[in-house]
């Protein structure tokens, strides 16, 4: 089974940006902590990571016929993208989405979330790990 891991603008900086909120484990530690993860479900990953919503776009187009599921953390495209909700209607995948804080505690603008009205569930405030929870519903809900 074949997961794309997609996170948008600013999770590059993890670790760097606001740690109070988002911890301070680095954008390569969530990497390996998925490496590890995948490695322990048997899944094959490939992560993306971008700041530019098109490039998201294209990733989730590239998906097609070629991936069997999405994590999602859109970041602050979350909240406002139309285009990248679109993307993943289009390609029609499994999708779970994630956030690394507790975004219905923050402010109200973070309570939106248009990719979160195609993902067949959400995940927030539980860290890091939150990315292990949305890979193993993934492999419990669709695993072959
Ligand atoms: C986030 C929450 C978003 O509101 C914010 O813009 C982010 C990260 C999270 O993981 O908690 O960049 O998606």
């Amino acid at each position: 089974m074949k997961i794309l891991v997609l996170n948008g603008p600013n999770l590059n900086m993890l670790g760097i940006r606001e740690p109070d909120i988002y911890g301070r484990h680095t954008f390569q530690d969530l990497l390996s902590m998925l490496n590890t993860w995948a490695a322990e479900l048997n899944l094959e990953i490939e992560q993306f990571q971008s700041n530019h919503e098109g490039a998201l776009v294209d990733k989730i187009q590239s998906a097609y016929q070629v991936i069997d599921g999405i994590v999602i953390n859109p970041a602050a495209y979350t909240h406002t993208s139309v285009a990248i909700l679109d993307a993943l209607k289009a390609v029609g995948l499994p999708a779970v989405e994630i956030h690394i804080s507790d975004v219905d505690s923050r402010e109200s603008f973070r309570q939106i979330s248009y990719t979160g009205m195609y993902c067949e569930k959400t995940i927030k405030g539980q860290g890091l790990d939150g990315y292990r929870q949305a890979l193993v519903y993934l492999k419990e809900t669709y695993g072959k």
